[in-house]
């Protein structure tokens, strides 16, 4: 999907930056760096910058002098001794006694050592070990190497009642492979409509397209990135989240949102991706695109649907997703109607 994206990016502009603005894990944001653009990323999730920035960080940027360097600093995180923290009492069986909910998250000595490596990652910080990029690089490892021991089907939003193999492994941070090529890379946690950018900039958006909440799905990586201490609800030990929910999520709300947002922006260059099976029927989204402006859309071919576990997946169709691309300068003139290119899934909708 990031190739078949990546031809609509176009050159890179001076002056311009790609705005992933919806960036998530910033896959997309890797690519526009890798063909040479300058990045602006944002999502309302803390964790999901930290995430997407870790993935454009150059070798220069992260020497981790003070530590002796970055595979130095990620063996004394593996060897860290597990502590009894916020993810031990909380995530691990052990919330059984602090709260009479037993959740399988993660193993005792799993949960463990993700405190003691967080604890660590913050006291560098504090006492001036690591700077503040390789304080997020290390995070966004963490995240990678907690994902892998994690016991659930995907996402954050339960956890499984049986102890997967993975979940039973010891966890282990890995380095990453670094960039050698540096970009300009701007970073915001914050709502989608507060994103700076100019007429010069590309805005990529991928809002969510189901009511697939990712502030609560992700609620255990938000945990971590923050490194606070909320106070959880549930079974699922969910960190208070709706001051985070989207209205992308909601059905009522997302055409209109979305059109607001589009509307909004200053770019010259504006890029939607969203699936055929998504809130917002793709007749809808042509009709309210054309009040703003001439907008074309490219069906993208078939990605596997989420789907929560083998059974599903067999059973399961695809989705199809859309690019829709809007020129700044039509959207501005408004000389022409929308032109939707169709495919045979858009056809069901029209
Ligand atoms: C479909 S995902 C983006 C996936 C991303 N393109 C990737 O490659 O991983 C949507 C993202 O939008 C974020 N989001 C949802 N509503 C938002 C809002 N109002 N403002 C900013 N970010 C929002 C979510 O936290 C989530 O990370």
């Amino acid at each position: 999907m990031i190739s078949q994206l990546a031809e609509y990016f176009g050159p890179p502009k001076e002056g311009g930056f790609f705005v992933d603005a919806f960036c998530g894990t910033g896959a997309v944001a890797e690519a526009a760096a890798q063909l040479g653009w300058n990045v602006s990323i944002n999502d309302h999730l803390y964790s999901a910058v930290i995430s997407a920035g870790a993935r454009l960080v150059s070798e220069e940027q992260v020497p981790f002098r003070k530590l002796g360097g970055y595979a130095r600093v990620v063996a004394l995180l593996n060897s860290a001794e597990p502590v009894q923290g916020f993810v031990y009492r909380t995530y691990s069986p052990v919330s059984f006694e602090t709260c009479g909910i037993e959740r399988r998250y993660f193993t005792r000595d799993n949960a463990g050592r993700i405190d003691a490596m967080r604890t660590l990652i913050a006291e560098w910080r504090v006492s001036g070990y690591i700077n503040e990029v390789e304080e997020g690089l290390l995070i966004a490892d963490l995240f990678g190497a907690l994902n892998r021991v994690a016991n659930i089907a995907g996402t954050f939003g339960c956890f499984l009642s049986k102890w997967t193999k993975q979940s039973e492994d010891n966890i282990s941070i890995k380095c990453r492979e670094l960039k050698s090529v540096c970009v300009k890379v701007q970073a915001k946690v914050g709502d989608v409509f507060e994103v700076p950018n100019t007429q010069q900039d590309v805005v990529y958006l991928d809002p969510p397209y189901t009511k697939r909440q990712y502030a609560s799905y992700y609620h255990i990586l938000e945990t971590v990135a923050l490194g606070d201490e909320p106070v959880v609800e549930g079974v699922a030990g969910l960190r208070p989240w709706k001051d985070r929910a989207s209205d992308f999520c909601y059905k009522r709300r997302a055409l209109k949102t979305l059109s607001n947002l589009v509307q909004s922006l200053q770019a010259s260059r504006v890029l939607l991706s969203y699936s055929s099976e998504g809130h917002i029927c793709m007749e809808d989204m042509k009709t309210e695109l054309a009040k703003i402006g001439d907008s074309t859309m490219y069906p993208l071919g078939a990605i596997g649907r989420y789907r929560p576990n083998k059974v599903a997946s067999s059973t399961g169709s695809d989705v199809n997703e859309f690019l829709i691309v809007i020129e700044r300068s039509k959207l501005e003139h408004k000389t022409e109607h929308s032109k939707l290119m169709g495919s045979n899934s858009l056809e069901g909708c029209l």
